[in-house]
């Protein structure tokens, strides 16, 4: 059993809180009460009624949820378990496995950090003849944050552990009133602050687990259903009526574009030639296909501004720098399969520095030429495959928008 031992970097002791003690104490145990009648308790991931908790499942749930919502999750969870139903097996599977598995659930550096974190926890294991048993153990695996661990002690141990993640965020802005910018170090020390001392020290799991479901169900970002809700009486934005107004978080800058050609080269047998990305980086680790940086045009003047530019150069590969060049000394250009261009360009991929449009393009190779560029690629140490569109699909890990990109394709080569 895990000792008493609060998330690190935390401090109550010196914090004044804008709720009077007696709603802080009561706080929590109005929550669970809440929690029992009307909580989520199906979720195929839920340890905190069970005898023996997994931490593993906790572990492999928690990041699986971290930007992503319950429902999509569910069928990637099952499958998960079912093909590595123990942290060894997710250890000793290959990296195109793990990506296959998690292919679509987007945000790829979260699988990498899967399949790192279940051999740094083998190692661990192996040594001490556990999982690790106290936050900051679990802090020091890839992808696990203090919230997370937080998570995984209080629900996966049954110790104490203190979570925060955004949906807790929001609770607590809105009923403690909480008007600093969420962004803001000295917001965030005092959101951990409050919920340290909001989190009851011998039920820390339920209560975790009740947060995340008041903040999933009932205190919703658009759409909070105060009336219903077990800490209305002393919600300081309920009061107020200003319940829209939290979280405080300071207004973004928009996102600059940024468009490229995805090129299906395809040999004389309709076969497409993947890549496999370098580790780091946008869609590490997967396979996609080569992609034709472009700039945004207006007759001659370049739309596109040069912020952000290092970043998206910075995504531009050795393979397929070697490919344009062999493109352009063959005098070979890919043709558009659709119609629409740039920003009107069928595929749209988010990320945190610019949104991506994505431009199928086709090129079909001699049987010397797909020779000759296979040769080039190889020479330089470039995993690459030739590999029909379906086939593709069912047995690499495609990123998403690489599945539109062959939808794409496909409805325009009926
Ligand atoms: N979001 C993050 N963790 C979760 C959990 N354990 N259950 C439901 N939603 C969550």
């Amino acid at each position: 059993m895990t000792e008493l031992t609060a998330n690190s970097k935390l401090a109550t002791q010196n914090t004044t809180f804008t709720q009077p003690p007696h709603a802080l104490d009561t706080f929590a145990p109005r929550i669970l009460n809440w929690f029992d009648s009307n909580g989520r308790h199906d979720l195929p991931w839920q340890q905190h009624k069970t005898d023996t908790p997994n931490p593993y499942i906790v572990w492999l749930s928690e990041v699986m949820l971290q930007q992503t919502q319950v429902t999509t999750v569910i069928p990637y969870f099952a499958r998960f378990m079912s093909s590595f139903p123990t942290v060894q097996d997710l250890a000793n599977a290959d990296w195109d496995t793990v990506a296959e598995h998690w292919a679509g659930l987007g945000y790829y550096a979260r699988a990498r950090n899967l399949h790192k974190g279940a051999k740094q926890l083998v190692a661990i294991i192996e040594e001490t003849g556990d999982f690790p048993q106290t936050v900051e153990g679990w802090e020091a695996i890839a992808g696990v944050g203090l919230s997370t661990a937080g998570a995984i002690v209080a629900m996966g141990l049954h110790g104490y552990g203190v979570i925060c993640d955004g949906n807790v965020k929001r609770v607590m802005t809105r009923w403690a009133g909480i008007d600093g910018d969420i962004m803001k170090s000295a917001t965030t020390k005092e959101l951990w602050a409050l919920a340290e001392r909001l989190t009851p020290s011998n039920d820390s799991g339920h209560y975790a687990q009740a947060m995340m479901d008041m903040g999933a169900t009932l205190c919703t970002r658009r759409n909070p259903q105060c009336t219903l809700c077990p800490v209305n009486a002393d919600c300081i934005a309920h009061a107020q009526g200003r319940e829209m107004d939290y979280p405080v978080k300071a207004k973004k800058k928009p996102k600059p574009s940024r468009f490229s050609n995805a090129l299906l080269i395809q040999n004389k047998a309709g076969e497409i030639l993947w890549l496999q990305r370098p580790d780091s980086g946008i869609w590490g680790g997967l396979w996609v296909l080569p992609l034709q940086f472009e700039q945004k045009t207006q007759g001659k003047t370049v739309l596109t501004t040069a912020q952000d530019d290092d970043v998206y150069e910075s995504e531009f590969t050795t393979a397929e720098q070697i490919i344009n060049d062999w493109l352009t000394t063959h005098n070979l250009t890919p043709q558009s399969v659709s119609d629409s261009l740039l920003d009107d360009a069928p595929i749209k991929h988010s990320l945190t520095h610019f949104h991506w449009y994505l431009q199928p393009q086709q090129l079909t190779l001699s049987a010397e030429q797909a020779t000759e560029l296979t040769k080039a690629l190889q020479e330089a140490d470039i995993n690459m495959v030739w590999l029909g569109g379906a086939k593709a699909q069912a047995t690499l890990g495609l990123p998403k928008a690489m599945v539109k990109v062959l939808q794409v394709f496909d409805s325009e080569n009926l």
